[in-house]
């Protein structure tokens, strides 16, 4: 242990005897990676004159500032560096579904990169080893939440066994084939990586991202893509609807839109959803539209 103040067993004696305690700020100091300090308390219920209790408190002051002096410089800054950025390579709009992955893990194009556990590409039915997988359905989201993180997985949080009800409840699932009734479904969010503490997008981390989802759209082909949320539909839809960034979600409901010449809907996520179940019927309402379309271009 390092003394600072350098007292000898009679100071200490002394102190004590004028009710001044020496104490250390280990549990801090030892915790922070700091050298021990010592400092003094003053027992101020202990009968002193007041001119011996005025000077330890004055003491004990200037010595805690030196200690506390000590403990910062030995603090590393606890503030990260900033990760170091690297633009997106050309030719996403190219890119086969391998490629596209890859170059989703390595993605170093925004601040999100320096704080994610794991990029979340997407999940959905099996698929040929490096190929998009078959799929009439795309479901959009908005971005990974903490479980997604560390999962690499979209929609494993409480919103996503919402996500999954609804999907069983139209006779598809997250990992299912297409079979010859059709069905297939594969899950992506407009962000590939977790804002810290769940904030929103930024709109520079939607402007990076959104070439991984616009070239997973080209490449998946879905007879159907389901917006879910505010982030998802301004994504989609911010080049075909004017003021979709002012609408409220509630307008924008109940009609068919296109995003690559593919047909769109638009529903509430399902993080609102479970803020506000009665909502739960009109996303049933969206899910039957879609349906219908679905449907519809089958028989078309
Ligand atoms: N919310 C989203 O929008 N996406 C996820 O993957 C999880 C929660």
């Amino acid at each position: 242990m390092t003394d600072i103040l350098h007292l000898d067993k009679r100071q200490r004696a002394m102190l004590a005897e004028m009710g001044v305690r020496v104490w250390s700020p280990m549990s801090e100091a030892v915790v922070m990676g700091a050298p021990v300090v010592e400092s003094l308390a003053v027992d101020t219920s202990a009968s002193q004159p007041p001119e011996v209790v005025m000077q330890a408190h004055a003491d004990e002051a200037h010595r805690f500032v030196a200690a506390s002096a000590l403990v910062a410089q030995a603090i590393p800054n606890p503030t990260k560096p900033a990760p170091v950025l690297i633009q997106r390579p050309e030719g996403i709009d190219q890119m086969d579904w391998s490629a596209l992955h890859n170059t989703v893990s390595g993605c170093q194009a925004c601040s999100l990169c320096g704080s994610r556990k794991n990029t979340v590409f997407g999940v959905g039915a099996p698929a040929a080893e490096g190929q998009a997988p078959q799929v009439d359905w795309l479901i959009v989201g908005e971005a990974p939440g903490e479980n997604e993180d560390i999962q690499g997985e979209p929609f494993v949080g409480q919103a996503g066994k919402l996500l999954d009800n609804m999907l069983g409840a139209m006779k598809l699932s997250r990992t299912g084939a297409r079979s010859p009734d059709g069905g297939g479904v594969y899950i992506a969010n407009v962000l590939k990586c977790r804002p810290p503490g769940n904030r929103n997008p930024k709109p520079e981390e939607v402007a990076q991202c959104l070439p991984y989802l616009e070239r997973q759209v080209a490449l998946l082909q879905p007879k159907i893509i389901l917006a879910m949320g505010r982030f998802a539909v301004q994504a989609l839809l911010r080049d075909t609807v004017p003021d979709v960034e002012t609408m409220p979600l509630g307008k924008l409901r109940g009609r068919v839109y296109t995003y690559q010449n593919l047909p769109v809907v638009v529903t509430y996520h399902p993080a609102y959803v479970l803020r506000n179940l009665p909502e739960k019927a009109k996303v049933w309402a969206d899910l039957c539209l879609a349906m219908a379309h679905v449907k519809g271009s089958e028989s078309a």
